[in-house]
């Protein structure tokens, strides 16, 4: 049976500063986590082939440097765009859009972000890359959280309200084998 791997990109610059989007470098945590990467996936996988998919942004492809592997990069597989509020923290968004920040609590699957886009429109853009990853082998693919969470959601077939809340967190493999029904799941977490 084949295997979809799924990680975000290692601790980010941004991530310790709590903004969000941007296309910051990976912190000291995050290097670390690159670099352990590659011995918790070859154990893994063993002798089998395997592509390495990022997005287009430094921190994934960062975080995939070590791993010896083909590699591809997708635009499709950027973080989602948060328009106006790319580079700000929560609590910055909450003063200067008070309105927007409530509505997005009140419906986050819909909510588009000014300038930008909601969960629905990731997961149209998204319709390509899962296409290829139905016909491919093993993949590992290092992303982002609103992008893992929509892929996660389709090999589990959770429904769109839960989506936005699926918890995907930093230096955490995913490994899905997909079944006839769904897909069995395992996870590692790297103690970093
Ligand atoms: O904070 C990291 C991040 O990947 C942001 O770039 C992105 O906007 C956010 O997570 C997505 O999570 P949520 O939809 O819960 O804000």
């Amino acid at each position: 049976p084949r295997n979809i791997f799924f990680s975000r990109h290692g601790e980010s610059q941004y991530n310790v500063e709590g903004k969000i989007g941007g296309d910051s470098l990976l912190s000291p945590r995050g290097m670390q986590y690159a670099k352990a990467l590659p011995a918790l996936i070859t154990d893994n996988i063993g002798e089998k082939p395997l592509t390495v998919w990022t997005s287009t942004l430094k921190r994934t492809i960062q975080t995939a440097q070590y791993l010896p592997y083909t590699k591809l990069t997708w635009k499709s597989l950027d973080e989602l765009d948060a328009g106006v509020c790319d580079g700000m923290t929560y609590e910055e968004i909450e003063q200067a859009y008070p309105d927007d920040y409530a509505n997005r609590d009140e419906d986050k699957f819909n909510y588009r972000y000014r300038g930008g886009e909601s969960y629905r429109d990731v997961v149209v853009r998204l319709e390509p890359v899962i296409m290829e990853l139905e016909r491919q082998e093993n993949i590992l693919i290092i992303g982002h959280q609103a992008i893992l969470r929509c892929l996660y959601a389709y090999f589990h077939h959770l429904p769109q309200a839960d989506l936005p809340y699926i918890k995907i967190p930093l230096h955490t493999v995913i490994k899905l084998t997909p079944k006839a029904y769904g897909c069995d799941e395992e996870r590692y977490t790297l103690p970093i």
